[in-house]
């Protein structure tokens, strides 16, 4: 079956935007309090996340019947059409609750090939950004790319993520010893979805994390990609933890040889 995935990009774009003043309006409005924990203690799970998932599943189910659903927060619907949709209500969950900013709305459409269509809505800085397979990336409707000329990699700005496990995170910090000499500077600002659009933006040079999950990436990943950048996983389909690059093309190479040489991508 054929998919016009511009369409289902401006869906996806819609319905972020709603979503996103939903949950901004739950912010202001609200005393926010986690209602559960997943992984760990620290991994939270706030009422305003379960909402916005239900809004999301909601419109999606009203405008494509037939398409799969998978959520966050557990929204699961299985389809026939041979769409996905990969959601993440609130990406940067921590953000959110501490009512610090940087936390996005992801919605993505899949087929067997991957991600297709997809938008990442930031509400407290009001930017939506879209892309659609071979259609590039667009931040509030302008295109954006990679910037063409990247630094060498000592002159790189670097993002990162960790987990919510803390064996995990030791062994990310260890890694980090390895990075942080080797670049300008890192970041952790919360959110791996508006990670990969800061990639896509050329406001990061690069990023990288381990363990992210279908719905943090899916979005981010074909806008980074649409806008340029080079986004894969240094690590085989057979690790249950994945470490996922994105970079500036000519920056890759040498940030993959970095990660690799600290074991980043040998983890179990
Ligand atoms: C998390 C954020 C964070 C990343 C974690 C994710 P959540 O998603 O994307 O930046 O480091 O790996 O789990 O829990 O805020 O939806
Ligand atoms: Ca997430």
């Amino acid at each position: 079956m054929t998919h016009d995935w511009s369409q289902l990009r401006d869906l996806a774009t819609r319905i972020a935007g709603e979503a996103g003043a939903l949950a901004r309006a739950r912010r202001s409005h609200a005393v926010i309090e986690p209602v559960a924990t997943k992984s760990t203690d620290v991994d939270i799970v706030t009422a305003a996340d379960q909402a916005t998932e239900q809004l999301i599943a909601e419109r999606l189910t009203g405008a494509r019947p037939h398409d799969a659903i998978v959520g966050e927060e557990g929204a699961d619907r299985a389809g026939s059409s041979g769409v996905t949709w990969l959601v993440d209500p609130i990406d940067g969950t921590t953000n959110f609750f501490y009512g610090l900013p940087g936390w996005v709305v992801s919605i993505a459409a899949a087929d067997d090939d991957g991600v297709a269509a997809a938008a990442v809505y930031d509400p407290t800085a009001d930017v939506m950004y879209s892309a659609h397979r071979g259609g590039g990336a667009t931040r509030n409707g302008r295109q954006i790319s990679v910037s063409p000329v990247s630094p060498p990699l000592s002159r790189a700005l670097v993002g990162t993520g960790f987990s919510y496990r803390s064996d995990q995170r030791t062994r990310q910090a260890e890694i980090l010893l390895r990075v942080l000499p080797e670049v300008r500077d890192i970041r952790r600002l919360g959110s791996a979805a508006r990670d990969l659009c800061l990639v896509a933006e050329g406001a990061y040079d690069a990023y990288y994390e381990a363990g992210l999950n279908r719905w943090d990436l899916a979005g981010g990943w074909l806008i980074a990609a649409e806008a340029g950048a080079t986004v894969a996983y240094l690590t085989p389909a057979t690790k249950t933890r994945r470490l996922l690059l994105a970079a500036a093309p000519s920056l890759f190479g040498d940030l993959a040889a970095v990660l690799s040489a600290a074991g980043a991508d040998t983890d179990p």
